[in-house]
């Protein structure tokens, strides 16, 4: 089982006398653990000999009306699951020990790249995901963090920070972790009716179908529009709710007007946010051009 810590000083008395010889992962999360958090850890053993699994549903990074109050809180089975991936320590911090003020004095912002896209739905919401993982960021002192490409804006924004704020952390990347029938996994997958779950595939199914398109022939910016306005019927007509469809670069810049898309040196991706009753699904497909 893995050794639960609830404050800082115990978690960093615990990690100092092993840094000398051992290389420490992070693996930052919410809880109610799926295979997609498991994942992560595997991924995380990989690359160090420990890893620190933190568990906080961080207030600062939801908005006024979003689900904080309601978001699953399952520390016991978390653990549980975390023993079968051989995780070594959980920090699971109260909202005092994260937050002796709350909310802080301090920002940690992220600029142009966290307006956009979920930022522009939820704003405010990468303010407090820059602040909480700079935080853990300082408390753990990991040599690698992994994040999840399921959540791409959010991986981008953690690199960014990494890069600005020179913390001396590698950043690794976990592929998506999907369903038999595609729909990637989340812990807000559970707020689906089971009608809305036998719907839920449909975004990834179109996402694939999207980029297929896409890669094969696809050259001007006008085809793309009318491919991703068809995209969008389709989701409606399912029943999506899309907060929002778009292409950019892999670094999530806007294409540039009139380019042909095969001209970008970058990938493309397409990321998707939609509401499917009381759940909102997020993802995202990288294009490769054949
Ligand atoms: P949470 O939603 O719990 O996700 C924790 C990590 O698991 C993130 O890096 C996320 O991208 C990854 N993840 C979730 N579902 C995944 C899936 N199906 N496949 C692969 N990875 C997946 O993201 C957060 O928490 C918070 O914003 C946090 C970074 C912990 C800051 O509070």
């Amino acid at each position: 089982m893995p050794t639960i810590h609830h404050h800082i000083t115990e978690l960093q008395a615990t990690l100092k006398p092993l840094r000398s010889e051992q290389r420490i992962a992070l693996v930052p999360t919410m809880g109610n653990l799926h295979a997609g958090h498991l994942e992560l850890v595997k991924i995380a053993k990989q690359h160090a000999d420990i890893v620190v699994v933190s568990v906080f549903v961080n207030p600062t990074q939801f908005g006024a009306g979003e689900d904080f109050d309601s978001y699953p809180r399952t520390l016991e089975d978390d653990v549980s699951k975390l023993a079968t991936v051989a995780a070594d320590y959980v920090f699971a911090p109260s909202i005092e020990e994260m937050y002796p003020v709350l909310p802080p004095d301090t920002r940690v912002l992220a600029g142009a790249i966290s307006t956009q896209l979920c930022g522009q739905s939820r704003p405010g919401h990468f303010d407090g995901v820059g602040i909480v993982v700079s935080k853990l960021f300082n408390i753990v002192q990991p040599d690698v963090a992994v994040f999840g490409q399921k959540d791409y804006q959010q991986l981008a924004i953690i690199k960014q920070l990494v890069r600005d704020l020179s913390y001396p952390i590698q950043i690794v990347a976990a592929p998506i972790v999907r369903a038999t029938d595609g729909l990637a996994l989340s812990s807000r997958n559970q707020y689906l009716t089971t009608s809305e779950r036998q719907t839920a595939p449909v975004l990834h199914q179109e996402l694939q179908r999207l980029a297929q398109q896409m890669s094969s022939g696809l050259e001007d910016q006008k085809q793309l529009a009318s491919l991703l306005a068809e995209t969008r019927a389709h989701l409606t007509t399912a029943g999506f709710d899309i907060d929002y469809l778009q292409v950019k670069t892999e670094a999530l810049q806007a294409l540039t007007d009139g380019q042909s898309l095969r001209d970008n040196t970058q990938n493309l991706v397409i990321l998707v946010a939609a509401w499917l009753g009381r759940a909102r699904l997020l993802d995202n497909q990288v294009v490769i051009f054949e």
